[in-house]
């Protein structure tokens, strides 16, 4: 699921005004690198700082559920792929090349968790679809895992 275009996200086409793509290990200490990467990028469309916290957020969750979940018993790399659109969205990708998920539909549901031992709450996909505008989540067994988000930014600098 590494390294595919961005072309499926919800809702219209895709007209970037800026892109960006980001390659780098399943290693904890990347996780606020990650939030800390998308945050700086999106800072071109002057969101408020509630717009940025929510999407820092959203970002956290995917990318600690790459890392966690995707490469729970190996290792691999995470990409994280974002636009800017002409009409103030900022759209963000989250692969991984783990293990996938079996069933997305369970995966997605509040409070399920795989790792309940592991004092994991499940509620990291509730977070991401509560905070972003749209949410969607493609995965294939033994292939990886893609969250594509969208989120709206309200006075979006420079938005048709
Ligand atoms: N990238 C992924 N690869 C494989 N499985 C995943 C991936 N992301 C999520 N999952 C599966 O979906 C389940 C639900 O994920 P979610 O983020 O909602 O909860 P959680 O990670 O278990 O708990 P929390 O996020 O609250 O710590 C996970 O327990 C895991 O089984
Ligand atoms: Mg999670």
């Amino acid at each position: 699921m590494l390294g595919s275009p961005l072309n499926n996200t919800p809702g219209a086409p895709v007209r970037p005004r800026n892109h960006m793509r980001l390659l780098f290990d399943s290693r904890s200490e990347n996780e606020s690198f990650a939030r800390v990467a998308v945050s700086a990028f999106m800072s071109q469309l002057s969101p408020t700082i509630d717009e940025l916290n929510d999407v820092k957020t959203a970002v956290s969750e995917a990318v600690t559920n790459a890392i966690v979940h995707g490469y729970r018993d190996s290792f691999g790399e995470v990409e994280i792929e974002s636009s800017l659109t002409q009409d103030g969205y900022v759209v963000i990708e989250v692969s991984d090349a783990g293990c996938g998920i079996a069933d997305v539909e369970q995966a997605m549901t509040p409070f399920f968790t795989s790792q309940p031992d592991m004092e994991r709450a499940g509620m990291g996909f509730a977070v991401m679809k509560t905070f972003m505008d749209d949410l969607l989540v493609e995965s294939r067994l033994g292939e990886g895992t893609r969250v594509t988000m969208r989120k709206r930014i309200s006075h979006a600098a420079g938005a048709e």
